[in-house]
């Protein structure tokens, strides 16, 4: 008899865009409904590179979202990055972790990072205390094609920042083709993946489909079958290393109705539904409990929720638009 219901550990995500301002105060209780915790992504503009803004922002997603709800802040890296700062965010539980973006790979990412070894300092002090490091794992070099940057970027960035420091957490962010989900099942226990839900459901013909798509369109971009195929294997191996990030990313419609559209698919309203449905494709429900609500605790270091959360099998019509109004 098929499951009605599925009570699993309150679960969070680790990796979402809450934004600011209007947005935040919409999307925020989203993530809050179905989340106890979240690691929230530093790519405002200005991006968040000091103690003071990040505590700051703590403060805007606590009142959009209500005080249940625990946001886990992160620090922007850039060439400037100073090792005593981002040790002194993490000491005081400003910041829990740092994120790279290789400049220009991605949306807000103008102020992210030229070239690595500037941040060789900062890497060695996050290292040492044991603080981890968020990668959007794709090149920018204009000359590698749009579908390799990510398994590039394991072999150029990726591959030597290990051999140099071999003892620092690293997550990879977003995991889409099945280079990452190979490397990082393969890697030592240090270095884990969050996996989103588009890149679990979709390939790359939806963003084709009768026409272009700019709703499917996020970066990594969504890949070949056989890379969605192989994201679901690493979701649902019951590794620890694999873990839930929603990479929610919302934006403005007119920024991604558009002639040169933003990168970002908004899931925060059906997150959880829509890994659920994965893991019930795969016949692997009783797996849906660590990868959502343990594997990441464990990896930060971080105890599990108290409470569960149940789902309740349901048709579910999701609908073509909220009725959520944004005036910018
Ligand atoms: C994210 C955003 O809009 O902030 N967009 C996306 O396509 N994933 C940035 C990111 O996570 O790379
Ligand atoms: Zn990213
Ligand atoms: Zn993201």
């Amino acid at each position: 008899m098929t499951m009605q219901s599925l009570t699993i550990r309150r679960p969070d995500d680790w990796h979402v865009h809450l934004r600011d301002g209007e947005m935040l105060r919409l999307v925020a209780p989203f993530t809050a409904h179905q989340f106890a915790r979240a690691i929230v992504m530093p790519n405002l503009v200005p991006p968040i590179t000091t103690i003071a803004g990040a505590a700051d922002y703590r403060e805007r997603i606590w009142e959009a979202a209500g005080r249940d709800f625990q946001p886990l802040m992160t620090y922007y890296l850039t060439d400037e990055s100073d090792p005593e700062v981002v040790e002194s965010g993490f000491n005081d539980n400003v910041w829990l972790a740092a994120k790279l973006y290789p400049a220009n790979a991605t949306t807000n990412s103008a102020f992210g990072v030229t070239d690595i070894r500037n941040l060789h300092p900062t890497l060695e002090r996050m290292q040492w205390v044991g603080m981890v490091l968020c990668v959007h794992g794709e090149v920018t070099d204009p000359d590698v094609d749009v579908f390799d940057r990510e398994a590039v970027f394991i072999d150029r960035v990726l591959v030597p920042l290990i051999r140099d420091f071999p003892e620092l957490k690293i997550v990879l962010e977003h995991i889409t083709t099945a280079e990452a989900a190979h490397f990082v099942r393969d890697a030592p226990a240090n270095i884990a993946a969050t996996i989103t839900p588009q890149h679990l459901h979709l390939n790359r013909n939806a963003l084709f489909a009768g026409g272009l798509r700019p709703h499917a369109y996020c970066l990594p971009v969504v890949k070949r079958e056989n890379h969605r195929l192989a994201a679901r294997a690493a979701a649902v191996s019951g590794s620890p290393k694999f873990f839930l990030g929603t990479d929610s990313a919302p934006h403005s419609r007119h920024a991604k109705e558009s002639s040169c559209g933003c990168a970002g698919i908004f899931n925060a309203p059906y997150a959880l539904e829509s890994y659920a449905a994965v893991f019930e494709e795969e016949g692997a429900l009783d797996r849906l409990e660590g990868f959502a609500s343990e594997h990441g605790a464990h990896f930060y270091g971080l105890p599990l929720n108290e409470g569960t959360i149940t789902l309740q099998r349901a048709e579910n019509d999701i609908p073509e638009r909220l009725a959520l109004e944004i005036s910018i």
